[in-house]
C-alpha cells in the first residue's frame, strides 16, 4: 500500500529523517517505534504532505506519487490523526468534520448530509459518536474517535495514527484497539506510532524501528518481544521496571483537609484529605475524570477550593495564588503540556524560566539576565537530555517527548519542597521513562514530597510509596502498592 524509499528531510541543521525506508502491506497494522526525536512524526508528515522530502520517493498502491500537501494525500486516500488533536472546541462533531473536508464544494457545507454520514460510519464501527455533540463536552477518548471519523469520512484507505493512545485510559485503549481491528477487517491499512511496547505487541502485524532518523529494523510482530524491541529502539538493554529503595518519610509537607472543588460539570472533588511527607511519593490512581486533575490543579493554585484547608509546611495556603505557592516551593508538572506547560512560540530559553523570570538570578537589576537564562536552559538540556540541544529553538519544533523533558527539567530545577506531577511520562520514549523515573526517586530521596497522578497503573504502583485510589471525587481506599495486585486496584477504581 505504501512504500517509502530513502527519504531525507532536514529542518535547517536538524536532520529529522536521514534515510528512512519502509514498506506497509495493504490490510495490515504497521507499528512505528523509536526514541523521542527519532523522526517518526516527521516521516508521517512527509507522507501526509505537510512536508516535502529533500530526497527519496514515495510509492502508493505501487505507483510513485508526489504529495505536495494534505489535500493531495487525502485525494489519494491517506488520512492522518495527529499527536495533538486539531479540533475546534466550541463547534460540534459534524461541524468539525466538515470543516476539515477542505473540498471547497457546496456539498462540503451540507451539514445534514454530514450528520447522516457520520451516524452511519459511527454505527458501522461502533464508535459511539454523536454528530451534534460539542467537542468541549467530549472526553478525550471520544475526541480521538472524532479524529478517526474525520479521516474515515474523507474515505481514507490508509490511516496514520500518531501516538493515538498517549491520552487514553487503559479501558479506552482496549476499546480503541477493537475499533482498529474492525477497520482492518474492513480492509483498511493502519500505521500506528506508539511508545508502548505492549501495544505494539497487541495490535500490530509488523514493526519498523527508527533511530536517529534512520530505519534500523523491521520485524514481524509475532517474531519479536518487548525486550528485543527496546534494545533495537535505544541501542542498549533497558530496565523495563522501576528499582527503588524504601522511602524514609520525614515531616509532613502538604496537609490537605476536607477539600472540595467544583469542576466544569458540578462538584469534582468532595471532601478529600491527605498528608504528604518529605521523602515520600504518594500516588493517586483513578480512571481519568474522577477529580484527580482538578485536585492537582487546585493544589497548584490554578483552581479555587470551595471548602476545606491546604497547609504547606504548617502555613495555610488554601487561598494562595499560583505564584505564591511557587515561591513557597511548590512545583507543578501539568498533564496538558500544550495548554499549561509551554509557550510554543517561544524558544527553549524563555520556556526554561517560565514562572520564575522575576527571581534572582534570572532577574537582575530589573532586567532578565541572558547569561543566567542560558545557564539555566543549558543545565536543563544537559540534565534532561533535551534533543536537539539548541536553546534558541522554538518549543514547537521539539518532538513531543522532548517538550515533556523540558518541562520536567524546568520544574526540577526549582528544587521543590512539594512536586505535583501528572502523567510524567506521557508520550515519552522507554529510555526517557527509565530516566524520569530515576529522577523522581532521586528527588524523593533528596527530601522532596511528591504527589503523583498517572493513568498508567503500572507507573503509579511502581513509583508510589503509598497509593490512594480516587473515584467520583473521593479517596475510596489507600493501598500498599508493593503488595496489592493491579486487579484489586482496578476494582477499587471502578467500584466493582
Ligand atoms: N518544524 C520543525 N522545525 C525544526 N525541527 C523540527 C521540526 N519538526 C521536527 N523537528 C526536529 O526533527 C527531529 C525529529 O522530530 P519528530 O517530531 O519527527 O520526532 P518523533 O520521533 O516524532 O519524536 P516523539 O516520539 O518525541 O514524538 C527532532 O529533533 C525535532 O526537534
Ligand atoms: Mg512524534
Amino acid at each position: 500500500m505504501l512504500e517509502i524509499r530513502n527519504v531525507k528531510k532536514a529542518f535547517g541543521d536538524t536532520v529529522a529523517n536521514d534515510d528512512v525506508s519502509l514498506r506497509v502491506k495493504a490490510g495490515t497494522i504497521h507499528a512505528i517505534v523509536g526514541e523521542n526525536g527519532a523522526g517518526k512524526s516527521t516521516i508521517m508528515k512527509v507522507v501526509y504532505g505537510f512536508y516535502r522530502p529533500d530526497e527519496g520517493e514515495i510509492l502508493f498502491d505501487g505507483n510513485p506519487v508526489t504529495i505536495r500537501n494534505p489535500h493531495d494525500a487525502i485525494a489519494l486516500g491517506i488520512g492522518m490523526v495527529h499527536q495533538h488533536f486539531m479540533l475546534v472546541d466550541t463547534m460540534t462533531v459534524a461541524e468539525n468534520i466538515i470543516l476539515g473536508a477542505e473540498t471547497g464544494s457546496a456539498a462540503a457545507l451540507d451539514l445534514d448530509k454530514a450528520r447522516t454520514g457520520i451516524k452511519k460510519l459511527s454505527e458501522e464501527l461502533k464508535l459511539n459518536v454523536d454528530p451534534d455533540a460539542l467537542i468541549e463536552d467530549l472526553s478525550v477518548g471520544a475526541q480521538q474517535r472524532v479524529e478517526l471519523l474525520k479521516a474515515l469520512y474523507r474515505d481514507a484507505k490508509l490511516l496514520i495514527l500518531d501516538e493515538p493512545t498517549a491520552v487514553l485510559t487503559p479501558q479506552e485503549v482496549n476499546e480503541f484497539f477493537a475499533i482498529l481491528r474492525r477497520m482492518k477487517n474492513q480492509g483498511k491499512t493502519i500505521i500506528i506510532i506508539t511508545h508502548k511496547l505492549e501495544e505494539v505487541l497487541a495490535i500490530s502485524d509488523e514493526v519498523t524501528v527508527l533511530r536517529d532518523g534512520r530505519s534500523v529494523g523491521n520485524v514481524r510482530t509475532s517474531e519479536t518481544s518487548a525486550a528485543d524491541l527496546a534494545r533495537m529502539i535505544v541501542g542498549r538493554d533497558v530496565l523495563l521496571r522501576v528499582e527503588k529503595p524504601d522511602a524514609d518519610p520525614k515531616d509532613v509537607v502538604l496537609s490537605v483537609k476536607n477539600v472540595s472543588i467544583s469542576g466544569k460539570h458540578g462538584p469534582a472533588v468532595k471532601g478529600v484529605s491527605v498528608d504528604v511527607r518529605a521523602g515520600e511519593i504518594v500516588g493517586i490512581a483513578g480512571i481519568e475524570g474522577n477529580g484527580q486533575t482538578e485536585f492537582i490543579e487546585s493544589l497548584a493554585g490554578l483552581l479555587p477550593v470551595t471548602s476545606g484547608s491546604v497547609m504547606l509546611n504548617g502555613r495555610d495556603i488554601t487561598n494562595a495564588n499560583a505564584r505564591l505557592r511557587k515561591e513557597l516551593g511548590v512545583a507543578h508538572i501539568p498533564e496538558d503540556r500544550h495548554r499549561r506547560g509551554l509557550l510554543l512560540e517561544s524558544d527553549l530559553g524563555e520556556n526554561s524560566i517560565l514562572g520564575v523570570h522575576y527571581r534572582e538570578p534570572i532577574a537582575s537589576g530589573g532586567f532578565i539576565s541572558s547569561a543566567a537564562v542560558s545557564r539555566r536552559v543549558g543545565e536543563i538540556i544537559r540534565n534532561f537530555d533535551v534533543r536537539p540541544p539548541n536553546p534558541d529553538q522554538l518549543a514547537h519544533a521539539l518532538s513531543g517527548g522532548n517538550q515533556q523533558k523540558l518541562i520536567i527539567g524546568r520544574e526540577f530545577e526549582l528544587n521543590p519542597k512539594l512536586l505535583l506531577v501528572s502523567q510524567p511520562t506521557r508520550g515519552v520514549d522507554i529510555g526517557a521513562i527509565e530516566f524520569i523515573h530515576r529522577k523522581l526517586i532521586e528527588l524523593r530521596d533528596s527530601g522532596s514530597a511528591i504527589l503523583l497522578v498517572s493513568a498508567e497503573l503500572e507507573e503509579v504502583t511502581a513509583l508510589a510509596d503509598r497509593l490512594l485510589v480516587i473515584r467520583e471525587g473521593k479517596f475510596v481506599g489507600e493501598v500498599d502498592p508493593k503488595t496489592t495486585s493491579t486487579e484489586a486496584i482496578g476494582l477499587l477504581m471502578t467500584g466493582g
